[in-house]
């Protein structure tokens, strides 16, 4: 089956940061569980390179538009790689095949009846590339989310009907009550809505970085339209001589709240307009805070993700923000959390796991792990969890999916404290010639210690299978170790792993890396 989903597209007049990571991820993880469950997956991720904010830092620098993208989207194409995602394409509007397909779509949403020519007269911001409706205006006309003054913007341009599409909107959002999750960012799109749909430019004329409107070559696309189009068009050109129109459209989109109108509102309503589907959901994140405040190229305050990831490896970070952000919330992040989160949750709690459970069967099963079944009461604990996991990822529950598995992580070290392995070790070792020998005992502590050490390494496995969308080099590190390499979701069920031999397994993560 076809799986799409995509991040948001960057804007390039500045590097990128761990809040640009973060969608990255997210949608990273939503890709690779549906990859591990046989989909065919689309997964796109880009850049926004027209508009505004990139013609005014070029200005600024004296250099041509395109030069200023050219240098800089390398730099946001060189995070995916370090970030270990698995993005099948990448796409830069300045992409003439992406401009073409912009045209064309948008030519159709003419020809369909929903575009006029008027006056625009109205608050815009720069850095958001926003027309500001009243409800979106702080205090002395300034922009809620970058704090700066709105520009008054008065000028002829070209319009799209969104006011003509309030009706559909109310009846999607009726529908299907969770295709904007979470729920408090849906409330807060069928709000505006409700408030009453303004029709908005389609076109500028005062800026001519951007893709023409072919009908008035005077005018540029409004750079919203042109970069939102790029989950359709990308499908178009993305994978080598085909066409994943069919195939892969609706996809999923992940966003940052700070984006919201433009993907559940006017994303819906062009393509609507375009007579194509809507999306199939939209999962709308939270911010990345440092000391309390956004992290923002704007206010100079960002973890720069080559730094944290070169120290700890990209799967600790991905771990990390996934982990101590609650998707859809708000969170502080720091390099200090995440040597916490690295130290006690993954070098402890799962890396540990996974060197004594195999170090066990190297010592008292030679290598060879015990061909039995697997505790009852661990597999009950068990039973299931892949289809949760994968349920909650789809409905866009991120943290929620990842701390069901790591109650499993938790239940696992118990479990070890509990049946004392070492124990029945050495029960096993008493000699049949000492006093008050009971080979019932022996018989009982060999089944036993088999019987846990068979779960331990299936529990090491199933954990591995389903932690692999969050940490992907170390699962693979970890399965390789155990000889079960594949990672389809099927086997996440515990018992179903071969019971062979297991190699040897260096710390996966190891503590060096945090003292330094
Ligand atoms: N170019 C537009 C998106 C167009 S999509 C058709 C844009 N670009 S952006 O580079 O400014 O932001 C990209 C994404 O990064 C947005 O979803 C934004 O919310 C996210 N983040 C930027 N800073 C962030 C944090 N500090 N924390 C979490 N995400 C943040 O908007």
């Amino acid at each position: 089956m076809g799986y799409s989903v995509t991040t948001p597209i960057f804007y390039v007049n500045a590097a990128p940061h761990l809040g640009h990571a973060y969608s990255t991820i997210v949608a990273d993880v939503l890709a690779r569980n549906h990859r591990q469950r046989g989909d065919d997956v689309f997964f796109l991720t880009g850049t926004d390179e027209h508009g505004e904010p990139v013609a005014n830092v070029a200005r600024d620098r004296g250099i041509t538009p395109q030069e200023l993208v050219d240098e800089n989207a390398p730099k946001f194409q060189a995070m995916g790689p370090v970030l270990e995602s698995s993005n099948d394409f990448f796409i830069r509007t300045s992409d003439p095949r992406h401009k073409a397909a912009v045209q064309e779509i948008l030519t159709t949403v003419k020809e369909n009846g929903w575009v006029y020519e008027g006056q625009y007269e109205g608050w815009y911001c720069p850095k958001c590339a926003d027309f500001k409706t009243e409800s979106e205006i702080a205090e002395g006309n300034t922009c809620p989310i970058h704090g700066v003054p709105l520009l008054r913007e008065s000028e002829t341009n070209w319009f799209f009907k969104l006011s003509a599409f309030q009706e559909r909107l109310e009846q999607l959002y009726a529908d299907r009550p969770d295709w904007v999750v979470p729920q408090s960012r849906r409330n807060e799109a069928l709000a505006f809505i409700k408030g009453g749909l303004q029709d908005v430019s389609l076109s500028r004329n005062q800026i001519t970085w951007g893709v023409e409107v072919p009908w008035d070559l005077d005018h540029v696309f409004y750079v919203w339209w042109d970069a939102l189009l790029n989950y359709v068009t990308a499908l178009r050109f993305g994978r080598d001589g085909e066409d994943l129109t069919a195939s892969h459209w609706p996809a999923t989109h992940v966003i940052g709240k700070d984006i919201l109108k433009f993907h559940t509102i006017y994303w819906p309503a062009l393509l609507m307009a375009a007579e194509l589907e809507v999306p199939t959901r939209v999962m709308v994140g939270g911010f990345l805070l440092v000391g309390g405040t956004k992290m923002s190229k704007s206010l100079g305050n960002v973890l720069d993700p080559f730094d944290a990831i070169e120290q700890y490896g990209a799967d600790a970070v991905r771990f990390y923000l996934l982990r101590e952000v609650a998707f859809g919330s708000d969170g502080s992040v720091s390099l200090e959390g995440l040597k916490l989160r690295y130290e006690s949750e993954l070098a402890n709690d799962f890396g540990n796991l996974a060197s004594r459970s195999t170090a066990m069967v190297r010592r008292y099963r030679d290598s060879v792990v015990p061909d039995v079944a697997v505790d009852p009461v661990v597999a009950a604990s068990f039973a299931g969890l892949g289809d949760t996991v994968s349920r909650m990822l789809d409905d866009g529950q991120i943290s929620q999916a990842l701390e069901a598995i790591w109650e499993r992580v938790r239940l696992l070290n118990r479990f070890v404290e509990e049946q004392a392995p070492w124990t029945l070790a050495k029960a096993e070792k008493v000699d049949p010639t000492s006093e008050g020998f009971d080979p019932d005992e022996l018989t009982r502590a060999t089944a036993d210690l088999d019987r846990v050490l068979r779960t331990l390494v299936e529990g090491v496995r199933v954990l591995a299978v389903l932690l692999h969308p969050w940490l992907p080099s170390s699962t693979v590190v970890l399965l390789d170790a155990l000889n079960v390499p594949d990672l389809a979701w099927s086997g996440a069920e515990l018992g179903t792993g071969a019971a062979g031999a297991v190699g040897d397994l260096a710390p996966l993560f190891p503590k060096d890396r945090a003292a330094a």
